[in-house]
């Protein structure tokens, strides 16, 4: 028997989406409130060791007021780049509550990190070296690659033999000369090997090449492991979550015994993005159209790309459910069809060759574990209006927590 996500979690609080959609139109966001904060506090209390702290990575969704709920669960957070620390400011995150990865960043961007006294890292030679001028004897993080990768896609593997990111561990001699020249101290060591895994082992692995290249600068303040914990997609069919609790005692274990070698507490991080607001969120849509061409059955709906760009940047597989006259359909005819979007490209699909109960006009369709990458990859393509943001609070009630665009937003910059 399929176990629906939203029916098993009581998701909508006895909101129905069709009255969602009545109000805010479609599509739409929707967040569960507990869901998040209990995501939240998974991670939060991930490892035993006491100096471990959590920095939501924000590029999964970067919501004001998501944010502030992570503020509250006792997160920190990372940034990408300017913006993200702007909306972490606004939300009220402390500059000491912010790490900034740097990426390839221009001059003007370093320094805006570096004004706020962010701490920040670098990850090449020729941006440490940045760094160096622009703030001599200032403290610096590294972003090294620790050799190994992991990820549900290649296009999201940030570590092992082939990534733009981080530095190689045969250039530390020209790191530390780096040092040397600019009277840098390096404060931290950071990674990220890649996005999503369901397996702890290659995590571990790198967090211990990474703690064995720490040991070699004894002015460390921090080491921070990255993100990349997984969610499972597939829950219908019954896909088990990630194991946390041993992974957590494995991951306890290991800095422990590194903080005795290393004779001295630091600080250890993680940055989680997926993990913390994937499953906290169902996107709804509207059918608007259904037709056979060809071999093929298509369900037209208003979920295109610009929504949900995952499915077509990663094959991402997303689970949907239907609803019909307020109620989640739960029996009848199936039909085996490509569900797509209304976005005039043929690449616009959202499920390909996906059995679903049979829909029909004005159904709605629920698209699970839209919460991380959803929203923030979303875009005005064909001038579409990107949709609004709900939060279903703890108590059932429903707030607004992002305005849908307006036409007027479609010509601000003009
Ligand atoms: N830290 C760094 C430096 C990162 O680059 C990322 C993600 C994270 C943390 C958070 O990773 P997470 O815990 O969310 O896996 N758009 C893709 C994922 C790209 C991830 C980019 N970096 C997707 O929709 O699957």
């Amino acid at each position: 028997m399929t176990i629906y996500y939203t029916q098993r979690t009581n998701f909508y609080k006895g909101n129905s989406p069709e009255q969602l959609l009545k109000n805010f139109g479609s599509p739409l966001y929707v967040y569960n409130e507990d869901i998040f904060r209990e995501r939240c506090r998974q991670m939060v209390g991930l490892v035993d060791y006491p100096h471990y702290k959590v920095t939501y990575s924000i590029k999964a969704n970067s919501n004001l007021t998501l944010l502030k709920i992570a503020r509250e669960e006792g997160m920190h957070a990372d940034a990408m780049s300017p913006g993200e620390i702007y909306v972490l400011e606004k939300a009220g995150f402390k500059p000491c509550e912010i790490f900034y990865i740097s990426n390839n960043v221009s001059e003007e961007e370093m320094k805006f990190a570096i004004d706020r006294g962010i701490d920040t890292s670098v990850d090449s030679l020729s941006q440490l070296e940045m760094f160096g001028r622009l703030n001599p004897g200032g403290k610096v993080a590294i972003r090294i690659n620790p050799g190994i990768g992991a990820g549900h896609h290649a296009k999201v593997i940030t570590g092992g033999k082939k990534t733009k990111f981080g530095i190689n561990t045969e250039y530390l001699d020209q790191v530390k000369a780096i040092l040397k020249k600019y009277n840098l101290t390096l404060k931290g060591i950071n990674q990220h090997i890649g996005s999503l895994f369901m397996d702890g082992s290659k995590y571990l692995e790198s967090v211990k090449n990474t703690l064995e290249i720490a040991k070699q600068f004894d002015t460390i303040e921090f080491v921070d492991f990255g993100g990349g914990f997984g969610i499972p997609y597939r829950k219908q069919e019954g896909q088990a979550p990630l194991e946390l609790k041993e992974f957590g005692q494995r991951l306890g274990d290991v800095l422990k015994e590194w903080v005795k070698e290393y004779g001295r507490e630091i600080l250890f991080r993680s940055e989680p993005g997926r993990y913390i607001v994937a499953e906290s969120s169902v996107l709804l849509g509207t059918v608007h159209a259904i037709k056979e061409n060809g071999e093929t059955f298509y369900v037209g709906t208003d979920i295109g790309f610009n929504v949900l760009a995952r499915p077509i940047m990663y094959d991402a597989h997303h689970e949907l459910e239907l609803y019909r006259n307020g109620k989640l359909v739960t029996e009848g005819e199936t039909i085996t069809a490509d569900v797509v979007g209304n976005i005039c490209e043929s690449g616009d699909i959202l499920a390909k060759e996906r059995t679903i109960f049979m829909p029909q006009e004005k159904d709605i369709i629920g698209v699970m574990d839209a919460g991380a990458y959803g929203y923030s990859m979303s875009s005005n393509y064909n001038n579409r209006l990107r949709p609004a943001e709900v939060l279903i609070r703890s108590d059932g009630s429903v707030q607004l927590i992002r305005r849908r665009d307006t036409l007027e937003d479609l010509i601000r910059n003009f």
